[in-house]
């Protein structure tokens, strides 16, 4: 499933000397909601066996040397191809970044000055700037110099710890632009890359209203997305001077007739109806969720619709933060991302949003892991592949260079000594 640079090796490898094996399972188990420390799971002197790149086996070591000197556990029977000494690290379920605007070309530098001075987003949008501002420099980029953009934005998450990134088209706006900006994604290397088409990110200068916008892409880029099989995910910018959420609800529902899961960018700027219609229509997820109130909290709490948070966006935009304790503890589902955009959030970095996450949003260390794993699984669709260390999962996992009370605390620091993506270590030190 993962393009990796370097040699594929399929074969049965064995994990050893972990002294400390935090799985994930007992949070899985509670599909993410109202996640407790104890649901990190935490295993001592652990083993784990991937054949395949998927886990076939995960315990106590001294289990592991006795069923596989009696032969008389199934899943360990059978020859280990390599033995890797993890030498007594802290092994964690690797990260998902599920809402991330992957591929964009130029920045927005002088917006970050603007806002200071006092302009608010949507002014410095009206006036050329904001989305359409990244529009420009997007056309204009090769599908060479796009690519190279989006790897070395996958390798810096890559260093901390992260295998599975979304990457959202929505600087294109135009059929074939949009179309290059997930071609350019289904090249990346190293990490599993998620597309997600954002074609109704914002309305191009081009276009002569948002109906006739949505239509052309529900009657042509919806089919050509779906005919290349360039994505599996629609997302759309719900809110005021973008799309309302009346006009987006038969764009949304033609996109789920075509078998798309639906994301929605809600409730960000206004309380614009978009967490309700993300629960309306059975959405994977609603994000950034700041000005919700309660009729949205506890729709959000009784659905299946995963509330990403995006705290790094609230902070550029010094606005307030989502309500997440409410969620949390009405048994809502969260996952935590970086949003990186050139505009409301120009930062990739993973331990800035879990500070926040816990300073701003009053949110429990395990709560915090949990979103960041199991959580964006879900938010992923990928919740039975990942998020978790569990037999049947893909062997995605991060060796810690200390502790794991070391990470989402330094910002700009994530404590990683090691990637593996699929059994096959895809970073290190
Ligand atoms: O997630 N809200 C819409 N999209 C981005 C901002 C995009 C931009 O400003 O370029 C977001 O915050
Ligand atoms: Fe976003």
């Amino acid at each position: 499933m993962v393009k990796k640079s370097g040699p594929s090796a399929i074969g049965r490898r064995l994990f050893r000397n972990i002294s400390r094996l935090y799985t994930l399972q007992g949070a899985m188990a509670k599909a993410g909601r109202r996640v407790q420390k104890e649901d990190l799971s935490l295993i001592e002197n652990a083993a784990m066996i991937a054949n395949g790149g998927r886990i076939e086996w995960v315990g106590r070591e001294v289990d592991l040397a006795q069923e596989r000197k009696g032969d008389s556990h199934a899943a360990t029977d059978g020859a280990i191809d390599e033995t890797i000494d993890l030498q007594g690290a802290t092994v964690l379920p690797a990260f998902l970044e599920c809402h991330t605007h992957l591929i964009y070309a130029g920045n927005r530098s002088a917006e970050f000055e603007r806002r200071l001075a006092g302009e608010s987003y949507q002014s410095i949008a009206e006036s050329g700037g904001g989305i359409l501002a990244t529009v420009l420099p997007t056309r204009a980029a090769a599908m060479t110099e796009l690519v190279a953009i989006g790897q070395k934005r996958v390798n810096r998450f890559l260093r901390q710890g992260v295998t599975t990134i979304e990457a959202k088209s929505g600087y294109g706006l135009t059929l074939e632009s949009e179309l290059n900006l997930l071609r350019a994604a289904g090249r990346l290397q190293s990490a599993r890359v998620v597309p997600t088409f954002l074609g109704a990110h914002a309305l191009p200068p081009e276009a002569e209203s948002a109906h006739a916008y949505l239509m052309m892409l529900e009657s042509q880029a919806l089919p050509a997305v779906a005919r290349e099989s360039l994505a599996k995910r629609v997302d759309i910018f719900i809110e005021h001077g973008y799309f309302s959420a009346d006009l987006a609800r038969p764009f949304l529902h033609a996109a789920q007739n075509l078998g798309f899961d639906l994301v929605i960018h809600a409730d960000q700027l206004t309380r614009s109806g978009g967490a309700l219609l993300a629960v309306e229509l059975g959405a994977r997820s609603a994000e950034h969720l700041l000005q919700i109130e309660e009729a949205e909290i506890s729709a959000l709490a009784a659905s299946e619709v995963t509330c990403v948070l995006l705290p790094s966006a609230d902070l550029y935009m010094q606005c307030k933060y989502p309500p997440a304790r409410a969620l949390i503890d009405r048994g809502a589902r969260v996952a935590l991302a970086t949003d990186l955009n050139p505009g409301t959030s120009p930062s990739q970095d993973l331990a800035l949003v879990g500070v926040l996450a816990r300073l701003k949003m009053q949110m429990s260390f395990a709560e915090t892991l949990a979103a960041y794993t199991v959580g964006a699984a879900f938010a992923l669709g990928l919740e039975k592949d990942l998020g978790a260390l569990t037999p049947g999962r893909y062997c995605d996992f991060t060796v810690l260079t200390g502790s794991i009370d070391e990470i989402f605390l330094e910002v700009g620091q994530m404590p990683v000594a090691q990637v593996f993506c699929e059994a096959e270590q895809v970073w290190s030190l």
